[in-house]
């Protein structure tokens, strides 16, 4: 990779943090997700999905089982806060893997409230790259089932 593209591929910057597919395959067996509200044509996970244009951010996603791996940057909290609200709603499920940051705002406001947070152990390698992530990264769950955790959720660990 040359040191231009890892700067920006690698920089809060970058929108596009391909989710790992062996990562997502693994989640999917659990979740069949059903929705991606944020993706571009190219990269969605799931045959639904919303890209830019679209705006996810104001679409309805209840009844959904939605994998949310959002654009990385200032925004992200809107989405944090977006999938908290659409995750209350009747038969909707949010999964969102977002960088581990405990100390900021979104975290406290809504991820402290989620039904499951999976810390992975080590860190992801995005977009089919060979680097690890700069960020640890968490897996957080909302649902409207309220309590009904899943027991003995995979293992989620990366080295
Ligand atoms: C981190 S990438 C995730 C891509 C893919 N869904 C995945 O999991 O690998 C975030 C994606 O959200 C898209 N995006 C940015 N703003 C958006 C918006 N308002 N609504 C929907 N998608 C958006 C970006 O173009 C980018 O492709």
């Amino acid at each position: 990779m040359k040191k231009h593209d890892a700067k920006v591929l690698f920089s809060s910057k970058s929108m596009e943090w391909a989710t790992p597919r062996d990562f997502f395959r693994k989640l999917n067996k659990q979740f069949d997700f059903n929705l991606d509200p944020c993706a571009q044509s190219h990269n969605a996970v799931c045959s639904k999905h919303f890209t830019a244009d679209e705006d996810g951010l104001a679409q309805d996603w209840e009844g959904a089982t939605a994998f949310v791996n959002p654009p990385y940057g200032r925004g992200i909290a809107g989405w944090v806060k977006k999938s908290y609200e659409e995750g209350c709603k009747n038969g909707t499920t949010v999964v969102m893997l977002i960088p581990a940051r405990t100390d900021t705002r979104y975290w406290h406001d809504y991820v402290m409230k989620a039904d499951e947070v999976r810390l992975i152990k080590g860190r992801l390698k995005f977009g089919g790259g060979s680097n690890s992530a700069p960020f640890p990264s968490a897996v957080v769950v909302f649902r409207n089932d309220r309590g009904h955790p899943v027991e003995n959720p995979p293992s989620l660990a990366v080295m």
